[in-house]
C-alpha cells in the first residue's frame, strides 16, 4: 500500500484523515493505523461515520501479528531527544516525566509502568525480551529551527544527522539501543501532519545520516490541528455534539502527543527496522503493535468511545499513574492474550 509519497513512507504512521478512512477501507487494503478512531478491516465505515461504539477492543480472530526475525530493542533504551523548535520548559517537563514513568516502579496503579510491560512480552529470535528499562538520554535543542518551519520525511533525517554531528554537545551514536525522539514545536509543520499522520517512526539511512538509527517524530499539534492528533482533549469540527475531555497536564498539544509518543515508542522498540513485529502483508505498510489500538483507552473502547477511562478530581481524563502525573495513553496489542490491553483494564 503505497501513501502516493515520492520519499519512502515510513512504517508506522499514526493517521487520521476520514476522507483516506473512507478510501482505504473501501479499497479493502490491509489493516492499518488512523486517528483518532481506532479501525481494523472488518469494521463498518457507517460505524465510523456514526461514532457508535461496538465495544471493539481487538479481535483475534483477523490479527494475525507476526514476527518477521528482525532485532528489537532489548537492551536497556536510551531516548534521545531533539526539540526542534520553541519548547516550553513546563512542556518538556511533563515529556520527559512521562518517558521517565516507563521504568518508575513506585507510581501507583494503574501505572505507566504498568503499560509497558505489554511491550515487553515481545522478544526476539533468542527469545529476549524487549528492555524493561527505558531512560533519558542527551537532549538537542534545535531552537532555531535549522531546517526551517516545513519539514519533509527526508529533512526529518537532516536534523538528526545535525544534531549527532553538532559541534557542541552532539548526540551520541547508539545504533543498538538508542530511540531518537524528534519533537517538533506548533508552528512547524510536516509532511503530511494533520492529513494522515501525527507521528511515524522509522530508522536514518547510512546513505544520509552515515548510520542505521531508529527514530520517531511526534508533532505537536495545538495550533494545525488539535482536533485529528490531540483527540479527546480536543475534537474535530466535522463531528457534531463530541465534547473534548479536559487534559491531564493542562496543556491540550503536549497531552495529546503523550499518547502518541507512547504509539510510537512501543511500536519502534518492536519493529525498529520494519522486520520484526507486525501485521499485514507489506512490510513498507505494516500494522504494528499500537496501530491496532488506535483510539482504545480503556475497556469496551471502539469507534469513537475511548472506552472506560479515569477522572481526576480535577475534572481531568486520564488512564494511568506516572510520576507526580496523569497521563492518557493509548492500549496497545498483546499477542499473548490477542487482544489490546492497558494497565486500567478492568477484566484482567
Ligand atoms: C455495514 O453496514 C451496512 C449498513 O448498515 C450493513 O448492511 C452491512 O451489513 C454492514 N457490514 C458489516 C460487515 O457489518
Ligand atoms: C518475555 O516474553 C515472554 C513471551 O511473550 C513472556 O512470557 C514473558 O513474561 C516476558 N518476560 C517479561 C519479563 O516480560
Amino acid at each position: 500500500m503505497c501513501l502516493g509519497l515520492s520519499a519512502p513512507s515510513p512504517p508506522s504512521t499514526v493517521l487520521l484523515s476520514f476522507a483516506l478512512l473512507l478510501s482505504f477501507l473501501l479499497a479493502g487494503g490491509p489493516v492499518s493505523a488512523w486517528r483518532p478512531w481506532p479501525q481494523n478491516g472488518q469494521m463498518n465505515v457507517t460505524d465510523y461515520a456514526f461514532g457508535d461504539s461496538k465495544k471493539y477492543e481487538g479481535s483475534s480472530e483477523f490479527v494475525k501479528l507476526r514476527y518477521h526475525m528482525g532485532p528489537v530493542l532489548t537492551t536497556k533504551i536510551t531516548v534521545h531527544t531533539i526539540w526542534y523548535g520553541k519548547w516550553d520548559r513546563s512542556q518538556k517537563k511533563i515529556i520527559r516525566e512521562f518517558i521517565n514513568s516507563i521504568s518508575a516502579t513506585n507510581s501507583p496503579h494503574p501505572s505507566v509502568a504498568g503499560w509497558w510491560r505489554t511491550v515487553q512480552l515481545y522478544t526476539d529470535q533468542t527469545g529476549a525480551n524487549i528492555s524493561k528499562t527505558v531512560r533519558l538520554g542527551e537532549e538537542k535543542n534545535d531552537r532555531l529551527y535549522s531546517h526551517g518551519k516545513s519539514l519533509t520525511r527526508l529533512s526529518i533525517q537532516s536534523v538528526i544527522k545535525s544534531a549527532i554531528t553538532a559541534r557542541t554537545r552532539p548526540l551520541p551514536i547508539n545504533p543498538r539501543s538508542g530511540l531518537y525522539l524528534l519533537l517538533t514545536a506548533e508552528d512547524v509543520y510536516v509532511q503530511d501532519f494533520c492529513t494522515s499522520v501525527c507521528g511515524f517512526h522509522y530508522f536514518t539511512f547510512p546513505s544520509l545520516v552515515g548510520y542505521t538509527l531508529p527514530y520517531a517524530w511526534v508533532g505537536n499539534s495545538a495550533k494545525l490541528c488539535p482536533g485529528q492528533c490531540a483527540y479527546p482533549f480536543a475534537v474535530p469540527a466535522y463531528i457534531p455534539n463530541l465534547k473534548p475531555f479536559k487534559s491531564p497536564n493542562g496543556d491540550v498539544g503536549v497531552d495529546g502527543m503523550i499518547s502518541v509518543i507512547g504509539h510510537e515508542m512501543a511500536e519502534l522498540t518492536t519493529n525498529p527496522l520494519a522486520n520484526a513485529w507486525y501485521a499485514g502483508q507489506d512490510p513498507s505498510f505494516p500494522v504494528e503493535i499500537a496501530d491496532l489500538c488506535e483510539g482504545i483507552y480503556g475497556t469496551g473502547g471502539g469507534g469513537s468511545y475511548t472506552g472506560q477511562v479515569l477522572d481526576a478530581r480535577d475534572g481531568a481524563t486520564y488512564n494511568m499513574n506516572g510520576i507526580r502525573r496523569r497521563f492518557l495513553v493509548q492500549w496497545l496489542w498483546s499477542h499473548v492474550l490477542n487482544y489490546c490491553t492497558g494497565p486500567n483494564a478492568l477484566d484482567h
